[in-house]
């Protein structure tokens, strides 16, 4: 019995190898995954979320307010992928695979808990981003409201709740204090820098348009330019272009709290 359970794992993993190295599954995004992957894909991610919803405690939801606010946030966020009542997603959305779908019927099969969730942690490899890092706590909460307005909406009732909505932008989180660096290499790998840096504890491309941030610590200067201080290199990172007006790194938006966080992180690196 062990001897045929062993086997069957040892041809098991064999199998596997053979697809990685081969080459023979198509990655291709016009073609969809084959039906046991896309159906092996889904299950998966229906239960982790609800297994990692399961303990969040759901705020009153039904207030007017929040939900307007939601709906500033759904529409500047979440349209270009989902879609909205009359509106279609935008180009790089139709190219998804998976696509993305449309949101008006998903506050019937999710529960509030499992929506925050999903918004605030995105799905790996599915192309759904993680908002956590973009949206403040009573942000990510509204927008949850909102969805569950989005099945009672049709196309005018949708423009006419958007009419009174403030323009104001969906907010970031709000500032923490105490810098830390478990939260900085959660802070790097959120706001891309791993796209042009190599970052030594981020697993990424092989990538060297920027210098490697390795030793950070040991680093005289910041970019050539700036002696290395905290203060200084907080500032590189939410506006490098004020240092150097030519800079290829471009301003990420990165709040001043979490370029703090990135800060203690980088200035560990040794
Ligand atoms: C860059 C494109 C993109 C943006 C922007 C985006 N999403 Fe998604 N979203 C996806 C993709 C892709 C999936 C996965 C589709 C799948 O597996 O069914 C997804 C899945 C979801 C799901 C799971 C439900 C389901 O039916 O799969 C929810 C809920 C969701 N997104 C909410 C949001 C909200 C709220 C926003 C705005 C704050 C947002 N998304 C912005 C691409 C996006
Ligand atoms: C589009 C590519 C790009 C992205 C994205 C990017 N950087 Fe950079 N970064 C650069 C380049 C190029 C330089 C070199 C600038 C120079 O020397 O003028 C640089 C320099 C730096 C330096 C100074 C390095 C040194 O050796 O002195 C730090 C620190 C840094 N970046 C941090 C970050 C952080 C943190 C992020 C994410 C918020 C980030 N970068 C995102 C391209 C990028």
């Amino acid at each position: 019995m062990a001897a045929g359970a062993g086997l069957l794992v040892l041809l098991a993993g064999a199998a596997g190898l053979l697809v990685m190295y081969s080459g023979v599954y198509d990655i291709s995004a016009i073609e969809q995954h084959t039906a046991p992957v896309y159906r092996a894909l889904e299950i998966g991610m229906r239960n982790a979320v609800r297994r990692r919803a399961a303990g969040i405690e759901t705020p009153p939801l039904d207030d007017e307010a929040l939900v307007r606010r939601g709906l500033r946030c759904f529409h500047d966020n979440c349209v270009q992928c989902h879609g909205g009542p009359g509106i279609a997603p935008a180009d790089i959305a139709k190219g998804l695979q998976p696509v993305p779908s449309s949101l008006a019927q998903t506050a019937r099969d999710w529960r509030p808990a499992e929506l925050y969730w999903v918004t605030r942690n995105g799905i790996k490899m599915a192309g759904m981003p993680a908002w956590a890092y973009r949206m403040s706590e009573r942000d990510l909460w509204a927008t949850v409201a909102f969805l569950e307005r989005l099945p009672h909406l049709g196309v005018r009732e949708y423009r006419e709740l958007l009419d009174t909505v403030a323009e104001e932008a969906c907010m970031q989180p709000e500032g923490e204090h105490e810098a830390d660096p478990r939260r900085g290499l959660a802070a790097l790998r959120q706001y891309a820098c791993h796209g042009c840096h190599r970052i030594p504890g981020i697993r990424g491309p092989d990538v060297y348009v920027g210098p490697p941030l390795e030793r950070f610590a040991e680093r005289a200067y910041i970019a050539g330019v700036l002696p290395n201080t905290r203060e200084n290199l907080v500032r590189w990172i939410t506006k490098p272009q004020s240092v150097s007006p030519l800079t290829l790194m471009p301003d990420l938006g990165v709040t001043e709290a979490h370029a703090h966080d990135m800060a203690a992180y980088l200035e560990s690196l040794r």
